[in-house]
């Protein structure tokens, strides 16, 4: 076991934890933040994304030990009341079916809103095809980023 401070949601959290431990376990086991979710565990789902100085990451394939000084932002950390842009336009064209994978695709959305603050289709279909939804809403989650982007 060793002792790690990571910087989260713009706090700093003590966690003890071995050095190969997923980050996506650490934020949800021993930090309590459980909107990051569990998918696949190998990378190839992108449930557990979350964002490592405000770039798309997998918290499943992301040792602790990696993190370092790096700041993660997770689904909680997107904004303090729920009203970022992406939540109000997933609200308003009611974008996610079961849900579970939407944490992940508001992460990828947002980091790409950043990269690219007006994105074509084809800039939201290059971004987000690593975010795979069970449900198929992916027509509305680009109509939602569309929305969010005006
Ligand atoms: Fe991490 Fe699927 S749970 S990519």
């Amino acid at each position: 076991m060793s002792q790690y401070t990571l910087s989260i949601n713009g706090q700093a959290r003590s966690v003890e934890a071995a050095p190969d431990t997923p980050l996506l376990w650490v934020l949800r086991d021993h930090l309590g933040l459980v909107g990051t979710k569990f998918g696949c565990g190998a990378g190839q789902c992108g449930a557990c994304t979350v964002q490592l100085d405000g770039q798309p990451a997998r918290a499943c394939l992301t040792p602790v030990s990696s993190v370092g000084s790096l700041k993660v932002r997770t689904i909680e950390g997107l904004s303090p009341d729920g009203q970022h842009p992406l939540q109000r336009a997933w609200v308003e064209l009611d974008v996610p079916q079961c849900g579970y994978c939407q944490a992940g695709q508001l992460m990828a959305a947002d980091a790409l809103l950043r990269e690219h603050p007006k994105p074509s289709d084809k800039d939201i279909d290059d971004a987000m095809a690593g975010n795979l939804c069970r449900c198929a809403t992916y027509l509305r989650i680009r109509a939602g980023i569309h929305r969010a982007a005006q």
